[in-house]
């Protein structure tokens, strides 16, 4: 399967959670993956060089695309990986909208504080377009650095809700400082030097359902 992490929106944690899926869908799965930095940021590249200096290898393969590259050597690549898991990067770029045309799922992640509408509006319309040359693209929003409690988490889940382009995968990760901790030492939640278990939950509950939509016949 191709997952893309797409959010024309900074900073809500494509990253983030493209690394942690990479290496969750590895040890607890089995899977063959490939990681693809499809950002000319680098984040998920400098990821995989910081972890394999720290445990000699990265467990994943990975590559960085741009453009229409992302599309090109995604759908050649993707016959050798059991999953292809795609970071697209920040901003409307070719190698989002590239991502979106071969990718069987996209996985939209939202910050509930910082929600707003026309974002969401903005990745529901690129979706759209993607489905003219990719109709069995399947799109969910999962909300990441959910509040630990407050009205903000249910109000973004009901907006969500209620987008038809993108379904709403109710899947959250709270803000926990496990997830930038081992972003910064080249680890995933799960190989935390000192566990943080609902990061850990929160991961393998997100993998798992989003395994299971991606398992659907296209
Ligand atoms: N669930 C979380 N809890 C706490 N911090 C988080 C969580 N998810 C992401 N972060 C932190 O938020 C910041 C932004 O995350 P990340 O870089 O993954 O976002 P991004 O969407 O990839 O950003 P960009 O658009 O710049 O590529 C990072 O410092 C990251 O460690
Ligand atoms: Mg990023």
């Amino acid at each position: 399967m191709i997952i893309a992490f797409v959010q024309t929106k900074g900073g809500v944690g494509k990253t983030t959670l493209a690394v942690n899926l990479a290496v969750q869908r590895v040890l607890r799965a089995g899977r063959d993956v490939l990681l693809v930095d499809a950002d000319e940021q680098g984040t998920a590249s400098d990821f995989a060089a910081i972890r394999a200096e720290r445990l000699g290898h990265t467990g994943f393969a990975i590559v960085q695309l741009t453009g229409a590259a992302v599309r090109n050597q995604v759908l050649g690549l993707a016959k050798k990986f059991d999953d292809v898991i795609i970071d697209a990067g920040g901003r409307d770029t070719a190698g989002l909208r590239a991502a979106l045309t071969v990718a069987d799922l996209a996985v939209v992640p939202f910050q509930p504080r910082s929600f707003d509408v026309w974002t969401l509006g903005k990745v529901a319309a690129l979706i759209g377009e993607a489905r003219v040359t990719n109709p069995s693209l399947q799109a969910v929003a999962v909300i990441n650095c959910a509040d630990a409690q407050g009205p903000d988490n249910q109000a973004a889940a009901q907006v969500l809700a209620e987008n038809p382009e993108i379904a709403f995968l109710d899947r959250p990760l709270g803000r926990r400082k496990a997830f930038p901790n081992c972003n910064a030492i080249g680890l995933s939640v799960l190989e935390a030097p000192t566990k943080d278990a609902k990061a850990i939950q929160e991961l393998c509950s997100l993998a798992e359902g989003l395994a299971s939509l991606a398992a659907k016949p296209r």
